[in-house]
C-alpha cells in the first residue's frame, strides 16, 4: 500500500526568522460506524506516536473544546432536523480547528482526531440523506484549505457492530438508528475510501485486535518514513 497523505515537506512547514524549520504537524483522522472499535484503534495509534518522539494532540469530533463538547451533547441528545444536525456539527468543527487543530498543526504537532468531515458525509448525507453537495458546501466554509493526512477507516458489517454497542452502554441518538442507518452510513465511508485512497486506509475491524494492531503500526511506520524521513 503506498503511504498516504501530503508529501514530506509540503504545506505547514513553518520557517520564522533565526529558527529553525519546524516539520510539519500531520493530521490524521479515525472514522468507522458506531461499535467499529475505533477508539481502541485510536489507543493504539496514539501510544506508538508518542513512543516514537512524536508530539501530539488527541482529540475527537464532535467536540475538542468546551463549547463544541457543549453542542456535542444537543447533538448526541436531543431530536433534531438533519439541516439543524448539519449546521450544529460544522458550528463544532469551526470552532475545533480555529482554537484546537489549526493552532497544534500551525506548531508542528501532530493531531489525532476522533471523526472529522468524512463522519458529516457517512453519517448527514449517508445515514439522514442529506445531499452531498450541501455537505460539500460546508466543507468549503469551514475548511477549504485543509483535509486529513491520513484516515482509517475501521469497517465492520453494521451487524456485528450493533451486538457489540447492545453490550456496552445506553444508546446516544446515532446508536438506538435502524441497521438501515447504518449500512447506509457504511457504504458512503466506503465510496470516500474507495475515491480517495491516497488518505484513506481501510481496516477490517473484525479481524483479530493483534492483527487489527499490527496493520496500524506498519501504517504509522511508513507514514513516519514518509513525512520525517
Ligand atoms: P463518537 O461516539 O464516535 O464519538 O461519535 C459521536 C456520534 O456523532 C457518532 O454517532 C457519529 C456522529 N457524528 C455525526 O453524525 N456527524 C459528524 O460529523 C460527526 C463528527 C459525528
Amino acid at each position: 500500500m503506498s503511504p498516504p497523505g501530503r508529501p514530506k515537506g509540503e504545506c505547514l512547514s513553518v520557517q520564522r526568522e533565526g529558527r529553525p524549520i519546524l516539520p510539519p504537524g500531520r493530521f490524521i483522522t479515525f472514522e468507522g460506524i458506531d461499535g467499529a472499535g475505533k477508539s481502541t484503534q485510536l489507543g493504539f495509534i496514539e501510544q506508538a506516536l508518542r513512543d516514537a518522539g512524536i508530539d501530539l494532540v488527541r482529540t475527537r469530533e464532535p467536540g475538542g473544546t468546551p463549547l463544541a463538547e457543549t453542542l456535542r451533547e444537543l447533538i448526541l441528545g436531543t431530536p433534531m432536523q438533519p439541516d439543524t444536525e448539519t449546521l450544529l456539527v460544522f458550528a463544532a468543527r469551526a470552532e475545533h480547528l480555529a482554537t484546537v487543530i489549526r493552532p497544534a498543526l500551525a506548531q508542528g504537532r501532530w493531531v489525532l482526531c476522533d471523526r472529522f468531515t468524512d463522519a458529516t458525509y457517512a453519517y448527514q448525507a449517508g445515514g439522514r440523506q442529506l445531499s452531498e453537495a450541501r455537505i460539500a458546501a460546508l466543507e468549503a466554509w469551514v475548511h477549504p484549505d485543509l483535509q486529513p493526512d491520513l484516515t482509517f477507516l475501521v469497517d465492520v458489517p453494521p451487524a456485528v457492530a450493533a451486538q457489540r454497542l447492545a453490550a456496552v452502554r445506553t444508546a446516544d441518538r446515532f446508536e438506538a438508528e435502524t441497521l438501515g442507518f447504518f449500512t447506509r452510513v457504511r457504504a458512503l465511508y466506503l465510496q470516500r475510501a474507495q475515491t480517495q485512497p491516497e488518505r484513506f486506509v481501510v481496516l477490517d475491524g473484525t479481524g483479530a485486535i493483534e492483527s487489527l494492531r499490527g496493520q496500524i503500526a506498519a501504517q504509522v511506520r511508513l507514514a513516519l518514513q514518509r513525512w520525517h524521513g
